[in-house]
């Protein structure tokens, strides 16, 4: 059975919380510019949960950039909640792969994420609550006083999730986050994602390079092109909402989902490119493999 690829992909739903539209963004360098996203449209529901995947330097943590609002598109827009995005917005939280350079070190657990929220000039007790609720759900409750440095990787990027989760946001943004730790730590940390993500109801765009991730994590994985960059394909993930890391990743339809996107990372990284980016056959749609 082909996975159920999204048929209005690339149209604009009105219910959307993140709509990205007809990005587009070239890097102005001394060497000459450079088109490291070309066109991109896509729509996130509130309450989704998709990953992206794509070949390196597809343009990944560009399109993370602009639609937090860190950089302008050259082209095209980013609507949050039918708001135009034009800097950092309140309601969104972004978690990067590099913990060791997000976390200060020199404050403890509970300071650093507490930070937004104090910067926010939230009052103090409704901080600490929050803080409270943020290291309960990411298992760090015990560990408020250490310093990031004492902790293992795995639980740094534990205190960047809470710090980004006690933010309350409606869109929570991920880039590779957990490219760093070791394989086991990374599964519980799929999980950790998920059960934040029923918990909280927040809508998610995860980025990952690894296929088997985004397949175990996502209602849905939003496949880039190659660069210059385009969606390739917008497919949904049909496996059960209560996903473990055994019995899922067991699952025959994990193994077909796995393979179709495995191919299409291949097809980009050769080239492909769906039909409707081609100005020549515009108007084709883009077919599933
Ligand atoms: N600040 C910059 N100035 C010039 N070019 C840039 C800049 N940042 C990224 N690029 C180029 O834009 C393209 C996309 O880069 P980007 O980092 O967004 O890709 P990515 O998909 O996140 O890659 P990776 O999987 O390696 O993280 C690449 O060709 C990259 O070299
Ligand atoms: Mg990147």
């Amino acid at each position: 059975m082909q996975p159920d690829t999204t048929p209005e992909a690339g149209t604009i739903r009105p219910e959307a919380m993140l709509s990205v539209r007809g990005l587009k963004k070239v890097y102005q360098t001394d060497g000459g510019d450079i088109e490291a996203v070309r066109n991109l449209t896509f729509d996130l529901r509130a309450g989704e949960l998709a990953c992206l995947v794509g070949p390196s330097g597809s343009g990944k943590t560009t399109l993370l950039k602009c639609i937090s609002g860190l950089m302008a598109p050259t082209e095209g827009e980013v609507l949050l909640d039918g708001k135009r995005v034009s800097g950092p917005p309140k309601k969104m939280a972004v978690v990067f792969q590099e913990y060791g350079r997000s976390l200060f070190p020199w404050m403890r657990v509970r300071d650093n994420v507490a930070l937004p929220l104090k910067n926010q000039g939230v009052p103090k007790a409704e901080r600490d609550r929050l803080v409270d609720e943020a290291l309960e759900a990411v298992g760090l409750s015990h560990v408020p006083r250490s310093y990031p440095w004492q902790l293992s990787g795995g639980m740094q990027q534990r205190v960047a999730i809470a710090r980004a989760i006690a933010y309350q946001p409606e869109v929570l943004l991920m880039d590779e986050p957990f490219a760093a730790v070791d394989a086991q730590t990374r599964a519980d940390l799929e999980d950790l994602i998920r059960t934040i993500w029923k918990k909280f109801g927040v809508t998610v765009l995860f980025v990952t390079h690894d296929i088997d991730e985004s397949v175990y994590l996502g209602e849905r994985v939003i496949i880039l092109s190659s660069s210059p960059t385009v969606v390739q394909e917008d497919i949904r993930i049909d496996l059960p909402v209560e996903r473990d890391q055994l019995e899922t990743r067991s699952l025959p339809r994990f193994t077909e989902l796995r393979h179709h996107v495995y191919e299409q990372i291949q097809l980009a990284k050769k080239g492909h490119r769906p039909a409707a980016a081609e100005p020549a056959q515009a108007g084709s749609a883009a077919k599933p493999a």
